[in-house]
């Protein structure tokens, strides 16, 4: 099986205008491209490509998908083997599909998790057993408490230390485990020589890797484990695992360069630090954080390769967003680290450092207009084409506005001009620029239900405002499964226009499957204006629960016209029914 979240990713990177575009010439036309349909015969184009939506579809047969349903129709591929080819043209690898680990690869992933505790026991023997390491760790200020909670040791000065350590220095798992390099002699030596010792650990706690430092002067100033089947830089790390609780409890997580930054910071008071280790941020290191903390803050050296880290940071996080996160830059005077900054100015100062972060949208807009001269036209032409690039990325819905806002009062525009420009659907409501007139959905063909799901998938931002009864108004129906995923979605931060097309993969082959086929059908006609919209939704919502109302009435006044006696409880209910239509009628809600 190919795991539901990679399809997801898949489907959030390609582009199904440029995928089509390879088999069938596409024509732009307003927000969509079309072309004659591919999959039967005709004259006059009826085949359209939404890229917003990632989505075709045909008038004419009817025909309709996502990029991998287009694959799997046209180039006549296996669902499996369209995502492989997917995922390769955006640079993805399907990960191992052969599911659990075979037996085998647990035994090694043990033997190998054996191997790095029993040296990071030795590493920390031997720190006990050298004044000089010792002295090295308290030079730095560094206790003997923060020393063993981060399980801090020393490789002594031998060529082969760990022999002390391991009763066959010539197991394989230790050169595996990236401990020992082996020459093409075959003689074997270690790899971390006279250097104070930082274990990396996972985050249950396992030693998967180790930093080690030269006391003093040296080059190179630190060594780090090699990638191994237990570590994957990319991925870790380092102090998340003695950071977690602190982080639980605060909603706060600070990433800094180094691992001395993460021990002196817990030494001086802060536990919520952790380091990137020695790579730049990923976006699989901002998911892993947002999982945990509410918000996180990047501080970075001051120096000119800080500044470097800290782009690299904002560009992983640009898709990472969620309106319920916050994400800060912190920038130190260039002569600081976090580990120097704790240490001159005290935790105190730290903190307020930290508050006064800056918003990553504040150093998005810095980035962007860094350079531009706003008070020329091409200067502001330049702002808008700079920002195109980047905010269409941003998944969550109110910072992208928030950044739309700002670009378009720098580049002297409307909101909607800059969403037009980025290719993206207005999302109104300030009434400003011009939009059409309020326009109803096609009311007389279709039931409430499906009114209202159309409605909420063109403007998700009205699902927040469905109230709790919303769902349960939908019974056990495929219409409610697919609302239950749009709440979620918009729960956690996630729905974006692709969002139907990655649910439609969901369910393939499932009632769902329909539900989301017309509502992606129908957004294309479904223009109604934002400011109605809340309107229209509220409407619908007194249609539903009208219905609800009528039909326990009605089954109640058959019964009483029929001359069934009804108890006295039934009555009660018949006459708060009664008065329910009467308020719904009128248009109340409650
Ligand atoms: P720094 O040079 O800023 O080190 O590198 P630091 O953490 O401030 O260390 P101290 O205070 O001098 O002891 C930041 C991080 O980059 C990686 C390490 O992870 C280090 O913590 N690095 C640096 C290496 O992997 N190798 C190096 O040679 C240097
Ligand atoms: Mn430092």
């Amino acid at each position: 099986m190919i795991p539901e979240s990679f399809i997801q990713e898949v489907l959030a990177r390609v582009d199904i205008v440029d995928l089509i575009e390879r088999y069938v010439p596409l024509k732009k036309g307003g927000a969509n491209y079309s072309a004659c349909c591919p999959f039967h015969n005709e004259k006059s184009p009826s085949f359209t490509v939404s890229p917003t939506k990632q989505f075709y579809h045909c008038f004419g047969c009817g025909a309709h998908g996502t990029a991998v349903g287009f694959l799997m129709e046209y180039a006549g591929m296996s669902f499996r083997d369209a995502i492989r080819e997917l995922a390769g043209q955006v640079g993805m690898t399907v990960p191992e599909e052969t599911g659990a680990p075979t037996a085998q690869e647990r035994a090694q992933t043990q033997s190998l998790l054996q191997v790095m505790d029993t040296a990071m026991n030795f590493y920390r023997a031997s720190l006990k057993r050298s004044p000089q390491a010792i002295d090295y760790f308290k030079s730095r200020g560094l206790t003997g408490e923060i020393a063993a909670r981060f399980q801090l040791g020393y490789a002594p000065d031998d060529w082969q230390p760990l022999q002390g350590a391991f009763q066959r220095y010539d197991d394989n798992a230790l050169l595996e485990a990236g401990l020992v390099i082996q020459n093409d002699t075959g003689r074997r030596y270690d790899r971390f020589r006279d250097r104070v010792m930082f274990p990396i650990h996972d985050q249950r706690g396992n030693v998967i890797g180790f930093g080690g430092r030269v006391i003093g002067a040296g080059e190179p100033k630190y060594l780090n484990s090699p990638e191994t089947p237990l570590f994957q830089k990319g991925s870790e790390l380092y102090g998340l695992h003695q950071a977690r609780q602190a982080i639980r409890e605060s909603g706060l997580v600070v990433v800094t360069e180094g691992y001395m930054d993460v021990v002196a910071l817990a030494q001086y008071g802060f536990p919520n630090a952790v380091a990137a280790l020695g790579t730049a941020t990923t976006p699989v290191h901002i998911q892993k954080l947002m999982r945990q903390a509410e918000r996180i803050v990047f501080c970075f050296d001051g120096d000119k390769a800080g500044r470097k880290a800290a782009h690299r940071a904002l560009d992983a996080s640009i898709e990472q967003l969620a309106d319920d996160h916050s994400i800060a830059f912190l920038f130190l005077p260039p002569e600081h680290d976090p580990d120097s900054y704790v240490r001159e100015q005290g935790l105190e100062a730290w903190r307020r450092a930290l508050d006064g972060a800056m918003p990553l949208t504040e150093f998005l807009m810095h980035t962007l207009k860094d350079d531009i001269e706003l008070t020329t036209a091409e200067g502001r032409a330049r702002l808008v084409h700079e920002a195109k690039g980047v905010v269409p990325r941003i998944p969550a819905p109110m910072l992208r506005l928030q950044m739309i806002r700002q670009i378009a009062q720098d580049a002297g525009l409307e909101v909607a001009e800059v969403e037009r420009a980025f290719g993206l659907k207005p999302s109104g409501g300030n009434g400003r620029g011009k939009q059409a007139p309020p326009r109803l959905p096609r009311a007389a063909v279709l039931g409430p239900v499906q009114q209202m799901l159309r409605l909420l998938s063109t403007h998700p931002d009205l699902v927040g405002r469905l109230p709790s009864d919303a769902l349960a108004m939908l019974g056990d129906t495929p219409e409610a499964t697919v609302l239950q995923a749009l709440i979620d979605a918009h729960d956690d931060g996630s729905l974006d226009s692709r969002s139907l097309a990655i649910l439609y993969e969901r369910w393939r082959d499932t009632p769902q499957e329909n539900v989301i086929a017309d509502l992606l059908q129908a957004s294309e006609e479904l223009a109604a204006d934002s400011e109605a919209a809340p309107d229209i939704l509220e409407g619908l919502l007194n249609n539903l629960r009208r219905g609800d109302v009528e039909r326990a009435f009605d089954t109640l006044q058959r019964r009483l016209a029929s001359g069934d006696a009804l108890s006295a409880d039934e009555m009660q209910q018949y006459k708060a029914l009664l008065l329910q239509k009467q308020k719904l009628k009128s248009g109340q809600s409650d």
